[in-house]
């Protein structure tokens, strides 16, 4: 069968060291230890302690019981500890989908699950995002799109890449589509609590249906992505299943990143690392916005309602992986391509870094422009 690549963490493999500015991370700038730590001594002793050994397996207990509390209903039984998303991702998809079954997902998407599915040898389907409706989701697609052989139904929500939250009528769409069939919904959510707009954090799908697998992470919303901690949150039988897959993937995340990740989640902490992506997301996205506009109508765009990007249609008659790649070489900035996430002619360009920064990145990336203009 042959392997298809994971285009977005591929091309990142590939520039993201090589370039001045990486304008490809979903998340904001990420947090340094000691800024984390905020002077914690206690917590500094305990690390400096702490024996590096293989931590709990699923999660140690009090990081487990701060993420129940992050979704209604939850007890520590029903999470487990993941090493990032990506593990989370994978091992749902390992658990859940057998010789046959077909994974049903939103475009543009965020092709992790999508590229396991294909590599796996299942049937995959979409449903569109309507770039013309405000990333609206197209609830006929996906009606049409389920079959009595979808297994899942995964959605990523905020969105990657458009930064799309839900409305409650299409998270409700969603849950009659796979009710109909008794399919899954995995809900990828590593954006709730990165919101630009409301203070309310992203409704979960957890709890809004009995077969819902959310999927969350310390890297986006908290900026720790080199935590390499993620989770999921399910029924318990089911999440048993996956940690099954678990001891065989990764066997655990490691002693330190759970005692971080505790720390990071705990009633204190949590509110000032939200606090601090809101105000990068914030300030950030006004800075692009400004630029765009400034670009003689080169840029069409839905303002994302979280997430530290944006999907942008450019208007120039060249490919966006082509155009990814001119930009790393002589703009020495790189973006994420629209063909990285199923759309053409589109780039996802991030805004979670200072204002000084991203300036002299945008105008790097306008003379390349010009220059294919
Ligand atoms: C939607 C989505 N899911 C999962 C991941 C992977 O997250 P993690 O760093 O927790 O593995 C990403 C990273 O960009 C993402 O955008």
């Amino acid at each position: 069968m042959p392997f298809t690549p994971f285009d977005l963490e591929y091309t990142q493999s590939l520039w993201e060291q090589k370039v001045d500015f990486n304008l490809t991370e979903s998340g904001v700038h990420p947090i340094r230890l000691d800024e984390l730590l905020g002077g914690d001594e206690s917590l500094f002793n305990e690390l400096l302690a702490a024996e590096i050994n293989y931590p709990h397996v699923n999660g140690n207990p009090l990081l487990r019981e701060s993420i129940a509390e992050l979704y209604d209903g939850a007890g520590v039984g029903n999470v487990l500890v993941t090493v990032g998303a990506a593990e989370a991702n994978n091992i749902i998809m390992q658990t859940l989908m057998r010789p046959g079954d077909e994974l049903l997902t939103q475009t543009p998407t965020y092709k992790q699950v999508w590229g396991l599915a294909e590599n796996s040898g299942h049937i995959v389907r979409s449903f569109r995002l309507q770039a013309d409706a405000s990333w609206a989701l197209d609830v006929d697609e996906l009606n049409a799109g389920v079959t009595e052989k979808t297994r899942i139904i995964a959605i990523v929500n905020p969105n990657n890449p458009t930064g799309h939250i839900m409305t409650d009528a299409e998270m409700d769409a969603v849950v009659a589509a796979a009710d109909r069939v008794g399919a899954w919904i995995l809900a990828d959510e590593v954006y709730r609590g990165a919101e630009r707009l409301q203070e309310e954090e992203t409704k979960s799908f957890y709890g809004r249906y009995d077969k819902v697998l959310a999927v969350g992470s310390m890297s986006k919303a908290y900026a720790l992505p080199g935590l390499r901690i993620g989770w999921v949150v399910g029924p318990r039988q089911m999440v048993d299943d996956i940690w099954r897959r678990h001891e065989y993937t990764t066997i655990t995340a490691t002693a330190l990143s759970n005692i971080l990740a505790t720390h990071a989640l705990s009633p204190d902490v949590r509110p000032r690392l939200i606090k601090r992506t809101r105000n990068y997301i914030r300030n950030g996205f006004p800075v692009l916005e400004k630029w765009m506009n400034s670009q003689d109508g080169l840029f069409s765009y839905t303002p994302p309602e979280a997430s530290a990007v944006t999907f942008i249609r450019y208007h120039l008659d060249i490919n966006s992986t082509e155009l990814m790649e001119k930009l790393c070489r002589d703009a020495g900035v790189f973006v994420g391509a629209g063909d990285s996430f199923g759309m053409d002619h589109h780039l996802r360009m991030a805004f979670g870094q200072e204002k000084a920064v991203l300036e002299e990145a945008f105008g790097r990336i306008a003379n390349t422009l010009q220059s294919i203009a």
